[in-house]
């Protein structure tokens, strides 16, 4: 949520800066602002809506050239998305320029101290009093390291905030308390940003920053201290995302390209985990195998897409290991005051690894003396940080909002976990998890044959374009993968969608169907669970005799779906539990060929924005 990029050295700042807001406007399109150091003096440009806006401003009115500067994409908290709200945000002298990711808590009553003292804030954001405060401390000591030191030291809530002052025009200073900054180390300059996305054109060479560390950045290093002024610890570490891993590639959307990359994510994903005797070898899960052995429940926390994913595991884990396994919603998890012990296993699934709702949950269950487990794809960020253990999903960096492969890549971490734990625990389902781990390791190659068989779900979805709302039934793990549906659907296509366990639908919302409503049934193998798969096919007979236009997915080969399926979509025979992995490619397209066709922001949906750091 927000994107914040700062740049020290010799390129011109604004075309560094400009490039890198470009790669982080996923984290917040409401507005965009740059500031840059030139001549002495500072100068700023912002404009409300999308970078677009800010651009256009700029050939309209440039800034001077200078090779310090900072920028800012912003998703609102405090404040409408207008001009003055817009970062950077200055001192009423124009020498200090902040921007800022987060909610600074005490904004309140910090704003009412300055304007006794004689302060005018112009705008109604929380962010601007970090600016007046920078000035105030500067003054006293000629220092924006030590001025960033002591107003952070009095700041409360979540920030990461970078800053430039004109009297030092060699220097950008970052601060962060629960919200993502990374250092970016390059010859003879040096970045900040809030995902390394923004530099990884210039540097490969990362540094993290820890919880209450302030950065300080020169062309030729960089320092890093507690906000007591103590000298900090860091950690570097090579970015291993390949440079064009974050460009469109030749396709439209960043989501169309990141679709058709899930059949690499996956194989990613099992890379180096499966050994020769098909074994799985986890070794990044630093949990030692007694303690695994000993776990007694698992718990998964998680939110929005990540959260159904989690879903689908609990099928998989409980399973093959028959340890109980609970899925929480991160928001609502240490509200509710959860049990929680030394045996119990936290799974914590995050794309991001900022999501603070999974990171309140995560410190929640580590501080019940519980081992939490992330399941990332951001090498570096939070959550795996403040993991006792972390398996990293190799989705590579997500760029549109929606999120896509990191959700296959999440539930091909989830199975590993539940067949590690089954492995190391040593359950009755031996042979199945062995035969589980080979199907694993050709699913790549089916979720390759889904993407090729997609034209006649782009058709349907131009033809339901129209409709009003779409629900979604599955049973089973087809349960989420149907919730995950109906999510992409109203994120992207803005429609009402909602996706029901089928067996729920007598129990109120069949209520709903009207003629012509599209509903979309994701349908078990008739193979295995036959019982269930019978079940769902009387499911679409009810749905279908009270008007529903039945939009059937099943397996290849199930015939006994045919007379009631209006619209049919293939997908490749998987065991049940692995089903997920490509029944939810369909609706991906789907939902993404919808918003298309109703003129929607594919990449970047209203209101949204990729991570979110804030509760
Ligand atoms: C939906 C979507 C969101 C995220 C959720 C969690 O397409 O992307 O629901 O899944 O905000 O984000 P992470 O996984 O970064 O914690």
């Amino acid at each position: 949520m927000c994107g914040i990029v700062g740049y020290v050295g010799s390129q011109s700042a604004l075309d560094v800066v400009m490039a890198g807001l470009k790669r982080l406007e996923y984290r917040g399109y409401d507005s965009a602002g740059v500031a840059v150091l030139a001549d002495g003096g500072l100068a700023a440009a912002k404009k409300a809506g999308k970078l677009v806006n800010l651009e256009k401003e700029l050939v309209d009115r440039p800034l001077p050239a200078g090779s310090t500067g900072i920028g800012h994409t912003r998703w609102a908290t405090h404040g409408g998305p207008t001009d003055a709200n817009a970062h950077p945000h200055l001192d009423n002298a124009g020498r200090v320029a902040v921007v800022h990711n987060g909610i600074i808590e005490n904004f309140a009553c910090l704003r009412a101290e300055l304007t006794e003292r004689g302060h005018d804030l112009a705008s109604d954001t929380d962010t601007e009093v970090v600016a007046h405060l920078l000035a105030e401390e500067f003054s006293a000591c000629a220092d924006l390291a030590e001025a960033m030191r002591q107003v952070c030291r009095r700041l409360e809530g979540a920030f990461t905030l970078v800053a430039v002052h004109a009297d030092e025009p060699d220097v950008v200073v970052g601060a962060r308390r629960n919200s993502p900054l990374v250092v970016g180390v390059g010859e003879g300059e040096a970045f900040l940003a809030s995902d390394v996305a923004a530099f990884i054109a210039h540097t490969r060479s990362a540094i993290e920053l820890g919880q209450d560390q302030v950065v300080e950045l020169r062309r030729d290093g960089v320092t890093v201290t507690g906000f007591d002024g103590a000298p900090a610890e860091v950690r570097s570490y090579h970015v291993d995302w390949d440079a064009s891993a974050a460009e469109k590639g030749g396709y439209d959307y960043f989501m169309l390209k990141e679709i058709a990359e899930q059949p690499k994510a996956v194989a990613d994903t099992l890379l180096g985990r499966i050994d020769a005797a098909g074994l799985l070898t986890l070794d990044e899960v630093r949990i030692p195998v007694h303690e695994l052995r000993e776990i007694d429940k698992v718990v998964i926390v998680a939110c929005g897409t990540a959260f159904h994913a989690g879903l689908i595991a609990k099928y998989a884990i409980e399973h093959w290991t028959r340890i109980p396994c609970e899925v929480e919603l991160a928001s609502e998890f240490r509200y509710r005051d959860p049990i929680l012990g030394a045996r119990s296993l936290v799974i914590a699934i995050s794309q991001s690894g900022e999501t603070m709702d999974t990171l309140m949950a995560l410190r929640h269950a580590r501080e019940q003396g519980s081992k939490v487990l992330a399941i990332c794809n951001t090498n570096g960020s939070t959550i795996p940080r403040e993991s006792d253990a972390v398996l990293y999903t190799h989705a590579g960096p997500e760029v549109a909002v929606a999120s896509t492969k990191a959700f296959l890549t999440q539930l091909v971490a989830c199975y590993l976990v539940a067949l590690y734990l089954g492995q190391v625990r040593g359950t009755k389902w031996g042979d199945e998890i062995q035969a589980v781990i080979r199907d694993l390791s050709q699913i790549s190659g089916e979720v390759e044959r889904v993407l090729e068989t997609m034209e006649p779900v782009r058709e349907l979805a131009r033809s339901v374009a129209s409709k009003n709302t779409v629900l979604f039934l599955g049973r089973h793990v087809g349960y989420p993968v149907a919730l995950e549906g109906a999510l992409k659907l109203k994120e992207l296509a803005y429609m009402h969608a909602e996706g029901f366990a089928a067996g729920e639908l007598k129990h109120g919302p069949i209520a709903l169907i009207e003629e012509g409503m599209p509903v979309v049934v994701v349908v078990p193998s008739p193979r295995g669970r036959s019982v269930l798969h019978d079940k769902i096919v009387s499911n679409i007979q009810e749905i279908r005799a009270r008007g529903a236009m039945t939009i059937v997915i099943a397996e290849e080969g199930d015939e006994t779906v045919v007379p009631y399926a209006d619209h049919l979509i293939r997908i490749p025979a998987t065991p049940t539990l692995l089903q997920p992995l490509v029944a939810t490619v369909p609706l991906q397209v789907f939902a993404c060929e919808l918003a298309t066709a109703r003129g929607n922001e594919v990449d970047q949906p209203r209101n949204l924005a990729k991570s979110v750091t804030v509760e």
